[in-house]
Order: structure tokens, then sequence, then C-alpha cells
């Protein structure tokens, strides 16, 4: 039986229930007991496979919870009884022909979607791969998820303000919906320092990510976008749920009125701005996930005179901006220029391993003027406390405790250690003597496997090694023929991982 999203789930017509397909969490705590010989068949002891399943998607999986809802939740597992039987829990009831309907339409845009999307696919596929081999161990260096535990000076803070909240003094509740005046300070002086940018530009937020939704709301559904093709998933979707776009157009795998700018190692993945039509709302990311590539100070010069020149806005993405490692700048805002014409997101989740704790922030300048001349950070700050209540005190203050020396420091060495995974991985694909690209300034490999389908790539990869990496093709047409390894491991995975490369691509 298949659910709206093609996912196979296991269905008893006899109980009328249906349990939900193992996700990377319940894989091994599916129990079923019985004394049938299919409920015994059926019994799986959770095995060591089990625990080293991450237990989730990835933060790039914008359409994973519209879709799914591969969530823990003791009251869906079957538990054991003390009379054998078999116990089949109902998650939810299969729809019946007498079920009621609202009278509500579906949102068009959402509909416009592709429902097969990247990351509930690979999930979808990894479960099946630990079904065909239960004893195997997965290691997943498919998604852009931090692994390593959050740094002492960090949740020491976090801990300690959290505590506080327990107390008639250190308690708050609603703060500033721009954040905390004293992490917008140390956001500005530590990030952009003498760059022109003021405290009162800085927008604090719960991720990278939602502020790239709050964006889509502010410009709104009468804005052409371009974006780099590969990129991140979230601004095209964002663009669709907003309104912005065609249909998708299944032939060429884009969905229309969005300009895909194509980033290859030709170009050195930086589009061709002088074919490049013009767009209002550009979106760019350095470094770049998912190419690991990072654009140098005079590309990026050029992409600051191209939106002027075009009376275009770039939303300027440098979630991973302290990875870089050689001169290429870290923000856009060290572009001359760049404040009449950039927005800059960020967020905390690759440096402090916040993907769990959410906290990120936005920078636009007072600078930036829509064509009527009304500035749009103010209507960026009506977006926040309209759609926003501010970001967690806790959280805010972890991300002060990130921004002290002993914080950065901490940050430093876990970016560290993320770059020598990354060195191993680019290693490992040179000597076997794939064209590599990525790597240096990024947490991301993007390996080349000229004239092969990623996915086809990706089901190699995980039948012959058990590995997870993602098919460059979920981040657009231009991704085709590549692999997105992700440098986000326990180093003994990472090494493991290479260990099985080099044994099977020898
Ligand atoms: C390029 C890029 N931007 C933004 C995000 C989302 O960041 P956040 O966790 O702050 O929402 C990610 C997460 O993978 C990303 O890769």
């Amino acid at each position: 039986m298949l659910n709206s999203d093609h996912t196979p789930f296991e269905y008893d017509p006899n109980r009328t229930a249906m349990i939900k397909p193992p996700s990377n969490r319940q894989f091994h705590n599916r129990v079923f007991f019985g004394n049938s010989s299919a409920a015994r068949r059926c019994f799986k002891p959770p095995t060591m496979a089990a625990f080293q399943a991450p237990s989730t998607i990835s933060s790039s999986s914008s359409a994973f919870l519209a879709h799914n809802s591969f969530t823990l939740s003791s009251s869906k597992l079957c538990l054991p009884r003390s009379k054998p039987r078999v116990i089949l829990k109902c998650a939810s009831a299969p729809p019946t022909e007498t079920a009621h309907k609202t009278k509500v339409s579906r949102n068009a845009n959402m509909a416009k979607l592709q429902a097969g999307y990247l990351f509930p696919e690979i999930a979808r596929r990894r479960s099946a791969h630990m079904l065909k081999y239960p004893d195997a161990k997965v290691i997943s260096l498919g998604i852009g998820d931090t692994t390593e535990p959050i740094p002492d000076v960090i949740t020491s803070a976090m801990a300690k303000r959290s505590h506080a909240l327990s107390t008639i003094d250190g308690y708050s509740g609603y703060g500033a919906e721009q954040g905390e005046k004293q992490l917008r300070a140390a956001i500005t002086s530590t990030y952009y320092g003498d760059l022109g940018i003021e405290e009162t530009d800085v927008f604090v937020s719960d991720g990278a990510k939602c502020d790239i939704s709050r964006l889509q709301m502010l410009f709104g559904s009468n804005v052409k976008m371009a974006v780099q093709d590969p990129s991140y998933p979230a601004y095209v979707d964002s663009s669709v749920i907003i309104g912005q776009t065609g249909q998708y157009q299944k032939d060429i795998e884009k969905f229309g009125d969005i300009e895909y700018m194509r980033c290859t190692p030709e170009n050195g993945f930086f589009p061709d701005l002088s074919t490049t039509p013009k767009a209002d709302i550009i979106f760019f990311c350095s470094p770049n996930n998912p190419t690991g590539a990072v654009a140098s100070r005079d590309q990026l010069t050029q992409l600051v005179r191209f939106a002027r020149d075009n009376g275009s806005i770039i939303i300027y993405d440098s979630a991973y901006g302290m990875y870089i490692s050689d001169d290429s700048p870290k923000s856009i805002f060290e572009i001359p220029g760049a404040k009449e014409v950039a927005i800059e997101v960020s967020s905390f989740s690759k440096y402090a391993g916040f993907t769990g704790v959410r906290l990120g922030w936005t920078v636009v300048p007072k600078e930036l003027l829509f064509s009527d001349g009304f500035p749009v950070a103010k209507d960026f700050n009506r977006i926040v406390c309209t759609c926003f209540n501010g970001a967690s005190n806790i959280a805010q203050a972890g991300g002060l405790a990130c921004l002290s020396p002993d914080g950065l420091k901490a940050m430093s060495d876990v970016i560290n250690f993320y770059k020598e995974n990354t060195a191993l991985i680019v290693d490992t694909f040179t000597t076997l003597g794939f064209n590599v690209y990525g790597g240096k300034n990024a947490p991301y490999v993007w390996v080349h496997f000229p004239g092969r389908s990623s996915w086809d790539v990706f089901a190699e990869i995980l039948e012959k090694t058990h590995l997870v990496t993602t098919p460059g093709s979920g981040f657009g047409p231009g991704g085709e023929g590549f692999i997105r390894v992700s440098s986000f491991g326990h180093r003994e995975n990472v090494l493991e991982a290479c260990r099985r490369l080099k044994q099977f691509y020898k």
C-alpha cells in the first residue's frame, strides 16, 4: 500500500491498522511479538547498525516534514505484551471513501512542489537498504547535519541562562524580535568589524532557512528569482511556495520563471553573468552547498556590479563562511557597493553544531532601498515582528558564548575537525582518480562521475559500500553526474568510509 508519498506502509486489513515504515530512528526499534512464524521472522533485536543511523534527515530537507512524519514516538512502537500475539499498532487510519473532506482547496503552489524530494527519497532508499542488509553498518556522509558535540563553553552558557529562567530575577519572557542587543552587537563586531554594518542592521533569527522563507515573504510573488544551479534546495522550494514560479517542467527538471545560473567545473562554479538574464532577486551561496566552491573577491565584485547594473537584490548565504581558509571574502559586505544591493543570511548551525539549537542572523543594511526609496530593512523588521517572535533566549545565550574568545576558539576547533575529515575524503577520491571539487573552504566534497546518473552512483555506493551520499541532481539539473559527500561525521566513520571507497573503486 502506498501513501501519497509512495512510501510503502505495512497494512493489516484484518485489523484496519497501518504502521509506518521504519524510519532511521525506528528501524530496529520495531518489534513484533507473536507466536506465528511470520511474526517470529519479523522480530529483529536492535543491532549496532541501528545506532549508527543518524536520527535526523537533514537541515537541507525543506520538504521533508511536509511529506513524512518519521518521528520516534513510543505510542507508535509495538511494545512487548505478556501474552504473545501479533500486535500492529495503528499510526493513522487508511483513507476511506467516506472520509470527510473540507471545502478548502489546496494551495496550488504547494501542489507544484515535487513530491519525490531529495532527502525523503534518500531516507527511503536508506531504509530499504537497511531492511535488505540488517547487519550492515551504514555510514552516512549524505546529510548536511553536524555530528560533533557542542563545546562546553557554549552549552554551559545556555545551561546558566536556562537555570536563571527559574528565578524571579533571571526570568525573561518575549524578547526583542530582532534579537538581544548584546548578541546583535557581538555578531556585528565579530563578522562585520570594519565593513560599515551596524548593530541595527543585524536581525537574529532561529536559523538561516527560516529567514530564507521570511525573505521570500518580504519580496512576495511578483519578483523574478535567479539561483545557482546546483544550489541548496530551500531557495527554489520557498520560491515555488510563495508563488514566484511556473510549473515544474519534467523534461528540463526546472521550474518555470526561475533563472537557473549554471555552475560547473568549466566556469569555475561561477555563472557566466554576461549571458545571465536580469532577475530581481539573486540567491548566491558561498562557500557553496553542494559544490563546496567559494567565490573569489573578483567574482563577487562582478556579482555586485551585475546586481547594481540590473537593480537587483542579492540574498547572499554565508552559512559556511567560517570554513574559508584562503583570502576569499567571508561576507558579501567585503565588496564595495554591496550594502546597497545585498542582504546576507548566516547561521551558527555549521559553526557551533547549532542545527538543533537553532540560531542564525540576517543582515539587511539600511542602505538597501526598494525602487520607491523605502528601506528594505523596515519591511523586513515588520515581517520579523509579525511572523517571528524572536530567537530563543537560551539559544541567544549560546550564540553570545560562541562569540566570546573561548567560544570562537572552540568553534574554530570544531570546524577544523570537519575540515580534517574533508581532507581525508578529498584525498580518497583524488587517489582513486576522480575529479574532486570543493572541500577546501567548505565541508562538502563534490565528486564527478562523468556520463553517469547521480542516482545510479548513489545506489552503487550504497549497495557496495553501505555508505550514504547525496546525488548531485537533487540540487538541480546542474548537479547531474556528481555526488556530494559531506564531512560531517565522527572520525572513525569517515576513516571507515574512506577505507570502503578505496576497497570498492581501487
Ligand atoms: C547553504 C545553506 N544555507 C542555510 C542552511 C540552513 O541553516 P540553518 O540550520 O541555520 O537553518 C543550510 C543547511 O544545510 C545550508 O546548507
